[in-house]
């Protein structure tokens, strides 16, 4: 009995350390919002020609803090006890999540647009990174939208609905452009590892090749280039040995 009562208080205990409010979802929301118009500048930044491999990377970054915070209003969302929500307060985060998703929308068309700018650094793979991103955010967009709608009272069910199936098929449009891009050569044409404008070399990789196959045929092995690279630093070494490898020792990483 005493053993049974001080279980009882421990789990209480963690439960409330666990339990979460409706205010933090609002401000999970308020930093999605933000973060998403940071992503979406981002983009819309990145030049159509002569973008740098740092840029790129900065997107991938901010997409991968965007993935966090959305989990993070996941959990939260999760974790409020009294579920659903009362009507006020689901109107007051569908209107978040109302507001949000224009910039959601456009960020899934901006990332398709610069798709070709992508492609068209001199190094390859940064389109299969994009790719990866978009599937985690998807994923984790998901897992918020799937949270909110348990937390959504019945009379408010079809709005939320009707946002979720926009936004699914928003990034399915987007995936699905960066999954057929994924397969044709991306950036590893000849000639785009020389410095200036003197075309030098053959192709390293025959049109239409896959650059994991290309990178699968090199010796020794080459990590996947989609790998998340702990520091700059380690990124640049990691190019510098790709380039090494079609043996061009001129490249310049920006
Ligand atoms: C997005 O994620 C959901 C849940 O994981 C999945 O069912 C759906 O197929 C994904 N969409 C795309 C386009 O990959």
């Amino acid at each position: 009995m005493k053993f049974k009562y001080s279980l009882a208080l421990v789990l209480s205990f963690i439960t409330a350390s666990f339990a979460s409010t409706v205010a933090e979802v609002e401000a999970d929301l308020q930093t999605i919002s933000t973060q998403t118009s940071a992503l979406d500048n981002a983009i819309t930044s990145f030049p159509n020609t002569g973008g740098s491999l740092l840029m790129a990377l900065d997107i991938h970054s901010d997409a991968v803090e965007l993935g966090s915070s959305i989990d993070q209003g996941t959990e939260d969302t999760n974790g409020v006890p009294t579920k659903p929500f009362s009507n006020t307060d689901a109107n007051v985060i569908l209107l978040a999540v109302e507001n949000i998703q224009p910039v959601i929308l456009d960020t899934l068309t901006d990332i398709v647009a610069k798709k070709p700018a992508f492609a068209g650094l001199p190094i390859g793979g940064v389109t299969a990174l994009i790719l990866q991103d978009l599937q985690n955010l998807n994923a984790s967009t998901s897992n918020l939208e799937s949270a909110l709608i348990s937390a959504t009272p019945t009379s408010l069910l079809p709005v939320a609905s009707s946002i979720k199936s926009t936004i699914d098929a928003a990034f399915v449009t987007a995936i699905a452009a960066y999954t057929a891009l994924d397969t044709p050569n991306h950036g590893n044409t000849a000639g785009q590892f020389t410095n200036g404008n003197t075309r030098r070399g053959k192709p390293p990789n025959p049109p239409n090749q896959p650059d994991s196959a290309l990178a699968a045929s090199l010796s020794p092995p080459l990590p996947d280039i989609t790998h998340v690279f702990s520091s700059t630093y380690e990124m640049q070494g990691h190019f510098r040995r790709v380039a090494k490898a079609f043996g061009k020792t001129d490249v310049t990483l920006r």
